[in-house]
């Protein structure tokens, strides 16, 4: 028996070991690639999500699912055994004693199912709270200056002070639920202790079952119990990993709306030249393009000057150079070769631009360029 205590301490420490170890390698590859997918967006795509809930995505959201991992791995396959193993061995024990087994067990997933159908909502609010809170606090640390310098301190910590409460209240109505669960929990297992005890106590008097009989009964429909809280304790944390397995999964089904191309072209000689022919482009969703019709070039060594009044699209142009968008219309190049040679082998030196066919022109038309024609929102000059 000692022996195969040992064995048991051994299996139990190598499968926590190994289950800790693959839940956290499956943090990482997840963590790994919801920022790939993230460096893969373009501005228009983390406009989508916003900033600060794609930052809870890759760090928070994985950690819950990477949780739900570990204790999954280190009880999902002890759980079932214990709790199967003890119902067949409380029914050897005593037949006529059974039904309490059928009735405490159902009675513990029925409360344990309503609370976890209860938090499953208030875990995704959570979530969004928790966003919420990254968002406020990240506008304020970019914009520290110029809340300092419009004085705009209380206002701010208002805001701060609102997402906090909100965050505070949901975590609040969980930590209800929660508070509810333990006693549920411990309520069910001392009822079923004292009906053991009474109706067991019943049949040892009408010397129906040995007190060892019942005794070994009890230790079995507590292991039951056990089993079954210990599967509870995973199923609570079921509803904020799925949730947040979800915000992942939004993540990870975005195709990104800038394209890598599959042959990308190198340029064999690489000029440092910039050109713009006929772009257009707009923000989704814009009623108006910001800029329209641009053309003009910058040669190597040139300094071109963009004037506008605010607002103007000097930024959004700027925002076209290394492809935090694609352009509506037109052709943008930078780098144009002025070799017809083009390689189709992927360079790591290559411009950005050139990654993806569908603005970098490729072959020798891109050594024509478009004469410098301002349009009535965007000056452009190809001379300094
Ligand atoms: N991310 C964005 N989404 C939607 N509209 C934007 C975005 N950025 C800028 N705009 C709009 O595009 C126009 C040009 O802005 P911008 O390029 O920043 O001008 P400038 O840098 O010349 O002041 C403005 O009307 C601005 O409101
Ligand atoms: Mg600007």
């Amino acid at each position: 028996m000692l022996g195969v205590a040992l064995i048991q301490v051994a299996t139990a420490i190598a499968g926590v070991y190994f289950g800790s170890k693959a839940a956290m390698a499956f943090g990482r590859d997840l963590r790994r690639g919801v920022f790939r997918q993230v460096t893969s967006f373009s501005a228009k795509d983390v406009n989508v999500f916003g900033a600060p809930t794609l930052i809870t995505r890759g760090t928070n959201d994985v950690q819950q699912v990477q949780m739900l991992m570990l204790m999954g791995l280190n009880f999902m396959v002890a759980t079932p055994i214990m709790c199967i193993g003890g119902i067949i061995m409380a029914l050897r024990e005593d037949l006529n004693l059974s039904w309490l087994v059928w009735v405490s067990v159902p009675v513990l997933i029925v409360v344990v199912g309503y609370l976890v159908v209860r938090l499953m909502p208030l875990f995704r609010s959570m979530q969004t709270k928790i966003d919420r809170l990254n968002g406020v606090l990240r506008e304020q640390i970019i914009g520290i200056r110029v809340v300092r310098a419009f004085v705009r301190e209380p206002h701010e910590a208002e805001r701060f002070g609102a997402a906090n409460k909100d965050l505070t209240d949901v975590s609040l109505k969980i930590g209800a639920l929660f508070v509810l669960m333990f006693p549920a929990i411990g309520m069910i297992l001392h009822v079923s202790t004292a009906a053991v005890l009474w109706f067991g106590g019943q049949r040892v008097d009408a010397g129906e079952m040995q007190v060892g009989q019942l005794t070994a009964f009890l230790q079995y429909l507590l292991q039951i119990l056990m089993a079954v809280m210990m599967g509870t304790f995973m199923a609570m944390m079921i509803p904020r990993a799925s949730v947040c397995a979800d915000r992942i999964g939004e993540v990870l089904d975005v195709e990104p709306s800038i394209h890598e191309a599959l042959t990308p072209v190198a340029p064999a000689e690489k000029a440092g030249r910039i050109e713009f022919r006929n772009v257009s482009f707009a923000y989704p969703g814009a009623e108006a393009p910001v800029l329209s019709d641009i053309s003009f070039t910058a040669e190597p060594g040139q300094t071109v000057a963009i004037i506008g009044s605010t607002g103007a699209g000097k930024s959004s142009l700027l925002a076209l150079l290394p492809r935090l968008y694609d352009a509506a219309s037109g052709r943008c190049c930078s780098t144009a070769s002025r070799s017809p040679t083009w390689t189709g082998q992927k360079s790591p030196s290559a411009s950005p631009w050139c990654r993806s066919g569908r603005t970098c022109s490729r072959g020798p038309s891109s050594t024509t360029c478009a004469s410098a024609s301002p349009t009535p929102r965007t000056s452009s000059s190809g001379t300094p």
